[in-house]
């Protein structure tokens, strides 16, 4: 058994965290952190997920719920680095899905890695979508220079961002995969005479609307023929399991800092 402890366990993602490791047959929730002001302190973490009691207090102190961990998954909007620190000071390995991280952060995190931390960084955990970013890479070198490429991206009326973090990801492995520069290459919508498409553009379409948790499609277009390889996320379920796969990932890992392309070992 793997025992996990959560960070932000009341957040949305912490309740999808709670909910899969509680599923999940070789693992066991044993800590849930929370901020201070956190009105669900003290409160069953798994009641809080909606799964039932799983015997596991949130609370306010992380060295105390690290304590038995081998495993600490952080999807809070805390400071991540911090409590990584003390996460791996306990000997257990940590997974973050926390988006939009400081230089700093990252920078203390390698650190960490090289003072022996085993970490998991990744700004999109679904396992769907790593391996689009893969595919994409590949398909981009291999189709070559006679396909235009298309990245849009659907997301819920509420969003604040575009494109999407993961539609800049899709686009910087496309990128990649032709040997173009991105900043030069992606070209953010269209309105108005633009002229006739050039080779070495990326087109970048932001769609919103409605409840999409998140759609990603690549079209490679040429005479004749195009490709497209789409991604639909249903549910945040697919970060979560995406997170206890890189968990299983680290139970046997070297100290480092990886990313989910080495969790599937798409690298
Ligand atoms: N990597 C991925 O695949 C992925 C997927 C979805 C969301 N995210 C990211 O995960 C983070 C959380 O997303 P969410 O939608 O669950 O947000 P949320 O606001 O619903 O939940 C975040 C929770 O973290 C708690 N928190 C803040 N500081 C904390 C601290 N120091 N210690 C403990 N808990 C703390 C908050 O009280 C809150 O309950 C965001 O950064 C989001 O962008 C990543």
């Amino acid at each position: 058994m793997i025992n996990v402890a959560v960070i932000g366990a009341a957040g949305r993602m912490g309740r999808r965290l709670t909910a899969n490791i509680t599923a999940a047959d070789d693992m066991t929730l044993t800590g849930a952190v929370e901020v201070a002001s956190c009105p669900l302190l003290g409160q069953d973490a798994g009641t809080v997920a909606g799964v039932g009691e799983v015997g596991v207090a949130i609370t306010d102190n992380v060295a105390a719920a690290v304590e038995n961990a081998d495993a600490v998954i952080d999807f809070s909007t805390g400071n991540v680095s911090a409590t990584a620190e003390t996460a791996i000071g306990n000997g257990a390995a940590v997974v973050i899905g926390t988006t939009a991280l400081s230089k700093e952060q990252r920078a203390e995190l390698e650190v960490l890695a090289g003072k022996g931390g085993r970490i998991v960084l990744a700004s999109n955990m679904s396992v769907g979508v790593n391996l689009l970013f893969h595919l994409c890479r590949e398909v981009a070198g291999i189709l070559g220079e006679d396909y235009d490429i298309e990245i849009v991206e659907m997301h819920h009326n509420q969003k604040k961002d575009a494109p999407s973090g993961t539609a800049v990801t899709l686009g910087e492995a496309v990128c990649e995969g032709r040997g173009l520069d991105y900043d030069k290459a992606v070209v953010h919508g269209r309105e108005g005479i633009v002229g006739a498409r050039t080779r070495n553009e990326v087109g970048m379409h932001a769609v919103r609307g409605g409840d999409v948790v998140g759609d990603h499609t690549v079209i490679f277009a040429t005479g004749g023929e195009r490709v497209e390889l789409t991604h639909k996320a249903s549910s945040r379920d697919t970060f979560a399991k995406g997170a206890l796969r890189a968990v299983r990932f680290l139970s046997s890992a070297a100290p480092g800092l990886y990313n989910m392309q080495d969790v599937l070992k798409l690298k």
